[in-house]
């Protein structure tokens, strides 16, 4: 983390758990025991249904809401989509891009970007993921793939509207299998991730810029991977869905930075 230049942000990403109600629940629980302190941003990002009552209960707090996708029309005949300025009006803050969840149902760089470019447009932050694969990781080819990713996910986004997204670094084997990157392993593809956009959008934004990591983060090895320089926050699936854990994650982004 390196909190003079850019934000810390810690991110939940419920993925498809969790109903209205428990919502309702979750929110009453996390709210009583969130940490007072504003040493970084959080973001919760739920299922659609879920958005009103997250909303609802997170009203005149800190804790932005988000979606775990998008469409990127904005509007039209497109049965079971919804649009940016649908989540807009529904109170989100933020909407989750290209989690290699949606990418392995079949989402492209093309409809990333497409996605990217409309939440940007209707003034969500975009969570923007990327990440390799183990068999990717194990040929040598992590750097390239990841480059060839936030290429194609940035393409025609202007430096006035890059300032407002987030980057989250998700390896696929690390999701959900309790194989959570080493902080030196993670540390180094999120470097990487920075100097890939120095170069499409120079140092000033590159430093600016909130670079997440997520893939099995969890209240216990959070201080760890949030120490490294270039690691500014977590997205975080599992852990998330407990509020003692997820509350514990954020304290650990209360920890001294570079
Ligand atoms: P887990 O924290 O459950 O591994 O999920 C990570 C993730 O995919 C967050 O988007």
């Amino acid at each position: 983390m390196n909190r003079k230049y850019r934000k810390t942000v810690i991110a939940a990403n419920w993925k498809m758990n969790k109903t209205p109600s428990d919502t309702k629940a979750f929110m009453t629980e996390f709210k009583a025991m969130m940490p007072k302190g504003r040493w970084c941003d959080v973001a919760i990002c739920v299922p659609a249904v879920c958005i009103p009552a997250a909303v609802r209960a997170m009203r005149e707090t800190r804790v932005g809401i988000g979606a775990e996708n998008c469409n990127a029309n904005a509007s039209g005949a497109y049965t079971g989509e919804i649009a940016t300025n649908m989540l807009v009006d529904a109170g989100c803050k933020y909407v989750i891009i290209g989690h290699s969840e949606r990418r392995a149902m079949g989402e492209t760089d093309a409809e990333v970007n497409a996605k990217v470019q409309a939440a940007l447009a209707a003034e969500l932050i975009p969570i923007l993921c990327v990440g390799e694969s183990l068999e990717q990781r194990e040929i040598g080819i992590t750097e390239e793939w990841i480059t060839m990713q936030i290429k194609a996910a940035l393409n025609g986004v202007a430096e006035e509207k890059i300032r407002k997204i987030i980057i989250a670094y998700e390896p696929i084997w690390a999701i959900g299998t309790g194989k959570t990157a080493t902080p030196e392993q993670a540390e180094e593809v999120c470097e990487h991730i920075r100097t890939v956009i120095r170069k499409l959008y120079g140092a000033k934004i590159a430093r600016a810029t909130s670079i997440l990591y997520g893939g099995s983060m969890n209240e216990k090895n959070a201080f760890e991977l949030l120490a490294q320089p270039d690691i500014d926050g977590g997205l975080i699936g599992g852990a998330s869905l407990v509020p003692e854990k997820f509350v514990k994650i954020i304290e650990a982004a209360n920890q001294p930075t570079v």
